[in-house]
């Protein structure tokens, strides 16, 4: 038998409610803060990621799934703020619009080792807003992903927030924190001590014991940050205080991707073990302007759909899927049900019928299954009289009606 990719999940239609709820949820409260759709391809040149993401992260490292095709280096795409940004400039949008606000909502791929909560194939609901520096806008981004985790009815989350300052700030806390580090470099993991002096940052998300003690013994603060960046990030916590939104600040947070810059967050969940990453985003200030798109600012979040399902409190259960159940009895009053079945979906009723030939006990059993509200039922009698019996599933009462008055008399049940 055939059996799916390690890491890669089917979505059943007892959970695809949930996903739905979700996802539905999730555009209202997009269009709510101004934002709109956009769907770029799941297949990306490799050349966008490397460039982008940086040559020493470990999506580009060994996460990214490729296919050679012909002269053609593609990727399935890992995440999606650089496709946005791509799509952003390749379809002229930073020439019509002073700021672009973008919401998507599909599939990522990483070639991870799959645990829980770590997929290889996973789904990001994400917003990227395009254009300004203000402040004001990260605390916007970081309220909606607060607004869109209450609209999901996710609980006893926590925002941990940092601010990296500009590009020359983020150089001097990577040489501060290698000068830091330089008389402990023996007492760090292996991998630690390659990251060292590669791409010291990644030592403070290593989950290794020994690491973590170190890291947590620096007592980092963010004295780092030049005034400029020290007050951008002090309007950012003030505005989110005077809206309510409690955050924790942590120095030592600096997120996997190198594109970041200024304020960076993530919100984690205890329920979520290892992987407690909920959702995370940050500025990427300088982004754009490695694609030769000017001075362009940026700011956005991606959440994980699996972990957010997994960390919400309610589960869904599915709502009625049918109506109306049609139960044929016998070959003749099979083309009459056929004819009415047609008829109820014309007029917007959600209706489905037996096509098995079983028993009228099966076929009842088979409605209950398929939640209908009510049953059609006809048989021989009801042919030669013109009607048809509607039983109420509920209480179990039923009744004779003309086949001509049914659609009306559902539509005012
Ligand atoms: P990220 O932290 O790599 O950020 O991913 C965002 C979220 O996706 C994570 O917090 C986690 O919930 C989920 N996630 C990541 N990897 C996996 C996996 N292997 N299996 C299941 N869930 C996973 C980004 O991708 C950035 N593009 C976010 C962003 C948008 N920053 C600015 N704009």
């Amino acid at each position: 038998m055939f059996t799916r990719v390690r890491g890669t999940q089917d979505i059943l239609p007892q959970d695809s409610f949930s996903w739905q709820e979700v996802e539905e949820g999730a555009r209202r409260i997009f269009s709510l803060y101004g934002y709109q759709e956009i769907r770029t391809p799941i297949l990306e040149k490799a050349s966008l990621f490397n460039h982008s993401l940086g040559e020493t992260t470990e999506i580009v490292q060994k996460q990214m799934f490729e296919i050679k095709h012909s002269k053609d280096h593609l990727v399935l795409r890992p995440e999606g703020t650089v496709p946005v940004v791509r799509a952003f400039l390749e379809n002229n949008l930073n020439k019509t619009k002073d700021a672009g606000k973008f919401y998507y909502i599909g599939p990522m791929f990483r070639a991870e080792r799959p645990q829980k909560g770590r997929l290889r194939q996973f789904h990001h609901i994400g917003a990227e807003a395009i254009g300004s520096i203000s402040p004001y806008l990260d605390i916007e981004i970081i309220s909606l992903s607060d607004r869109l985790l209450k609209e999901f009815g996710v609980k006893d989350y926590e925002i941990v927030l940092n601010s990296l300052g500009c590009s020359k700030d983020k150089a001097g806390f990577a040489e501060e924190l290698r000068s830091r580090l330089k008389g402990r470099l023996a007492k760090l993991c292996p991998d630690c001590q390659k990251r060292y002096k590669r791409n010291v940052f990644r030592i403070l998300d290593c989950k290794n014991a020994a690491c973590k003690k170190i890291i947590s013994s620096l007592s980092l603060t963010c004295d780092y940050l030049c005034s400029e960046c020290r007050s951008h990030f002090e309007s950012v916590t003030r505005g989110l205080e005077s809206i309510g939104i409690s955050c924790q600040l942590l120095p030592s947070l600096v997120r996997g991707l190198d594109y970041y810059t200024r304020t960076v967050f993530e919100i984690r969940h205890n329920r979520l073990g290892s992987q407690d990453a909920l959702g995370a985003g940050g500025r990427y200030d300088n982004l754009v302007s490695r694609f030769a798109g000017g001075d362009t600012p940026a700011i956005g979040f991606a959440f994980g759909v699996e972990r957010l399902l997994l960390a919400r409190d309610h589960h869904c259960v599915p709502c009625a899927r049918c109506l109306i159940y049609v139960i044929p009895l016998g070959q003749k009053a099979e083309e009459k049900c056929i004819q009415l079945l047609h008829s109820l979906r014309s007029n917007q009723i959600a209706a489905d019928m037996d096509y098995s030939g079983r028993s009228l006990k099966a076929k009842m059993r088979q409605a209950n299954e398929a939640n209908a509200g009510f049953c059609v039922i006809i048989g021989e009698n009801e042919l030669a009289k013109g009607v048809v019996t509607l039983k109420n599933m509920a209480c179990g009462e039923q009744e004779e009606v003309k086949q001509e008055e049914l659609i009306e008399k559902i539509k005012n049940l």
